[in-house]
């Protein structure tokens, strides 16, 4: 074969028809048991793309193969599928909306009604980034009230592995870019060139792992967080995610989505905006 870099140099992998999608899905759901078919086409056209040239295969079809053989290959395709990029406090001004406009609400419903915990939750939480963020902004702003409301903060995720990185809570330098060094010092201790979150940080969180299309699974709750997963869902996952949340917030009950991310279909008729520039919606 002669390619630009020369004979028997690897050539980009040839388009991935729909059909030879369909077959890897239906690997993946035979061998991994997950159902790839909510993702967006282009989006795992891209992602396969990205693990066929890694091991150098031209054809799907030759990436069938190897897939149906290899379970490192199935681990690798499955972890290229589900992005786990994520930073504490991403995107600051939505933590900041929330510590200066919808917190202090909510806390402050709780205080005067029922003994139940006040219930954060965040599907598709990576390493725990985000809940984490959570976490550390109750503690700095709102500790008395914390101490008089109970509070549950969860973190789901699709990844069991992204979720063994986050119950041990340790991360390179990039995650914690907008982290101050005020805030490291308190909430961090530094191992090399790792920084471990304080166990008080630690214990306010629980990981569970759970598939952000199964609605059966999904946890009542106070305040959502579902930022940059919805974005690689095709549109009618993308409703019934939006509805199953709908379903367990109650009236008045916050949801936050990524900045690229909005509420489609039913959706938008039951939630209010709170604040269209940050994602934040309210439940009708
Ligand atoms: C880009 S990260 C977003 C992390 C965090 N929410 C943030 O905004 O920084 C997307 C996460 O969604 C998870 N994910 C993808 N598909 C999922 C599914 N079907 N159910 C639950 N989580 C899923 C991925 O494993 C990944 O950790």
């Amino acid at each position: 074969m002669t390619t630009f870099f020369g004979e028997n140099s690897f050539a980009m992998p040839a388009e991935i028809s729909d059909d030879e999608l369909t077959e890897i899905g239906m690997i993946l759901s035979l061998h991994r048991n997950c159902d790839m078919s909510v993702y967006k086409s282009k989006y795992m056209k891209r992602r396969v793309a990205i693990r066929m040239r890694a091991v150098r295969c031209n054809e799907a079809a030759e990436y069938c193969a190897l897939l149906r053989n290899c379970d490192l290959e199935l681990d690798l395709l499955q972890k290229t599928l589900t992005i786990h990029v994520s930073q504490f406090f991403r995107n600051p001004s939505v933590f900041e909306k929330l510590r200066t406009d919808v917190m202090a609400g909510l806390l402050k419903a709780r205080e005067n009604d029922s003994p139940d915990p006040l219930r954060f939750w965040c599907l598709g939480c990576a390493a725990g980034e985000e809940p984490y963020s959570l976490a550390i902004l109750l503690r700095l702003y709102f500790g008395r009230e914390v101490r008089q409301v109970p509070v549950s903060i969860v973190g789901t995720d699709v990844d069991a592995e992204t979720l063994k990185i986050a119950q041990q809570a340790e991360y390179n330098e990039d995650r914690l870019k907008e982290v101050s060094t005020e805030l490291r010092e308190h909430f961090f201790r530094q191992h090399g060139s790792r920084y471990q979150l304080i166990p008080e940080i630690r214990e306010m969180v629980t990981f569970v792992q759970g598939d952000i299309t199964s609605i059966e699974q999904y946890v009542k709750s106070d305040l959502v967080l579902c930022r940059n997963t919805l974005i690689y869902f095709n549109r009618p996952d993308q409703e019934k995610i939006l509805n199953g949340i709908a379903d367990i917030l109650p009236n008045g009950g916050i949801l936050v989505l990524g900045k690229s991310e909005t509420l489609v279909g039913d959706a938008r008729q039951r939630f209010v905006s709170v604040c269209p520039v940050e994602r934040i919606y309210r439940k009708l």
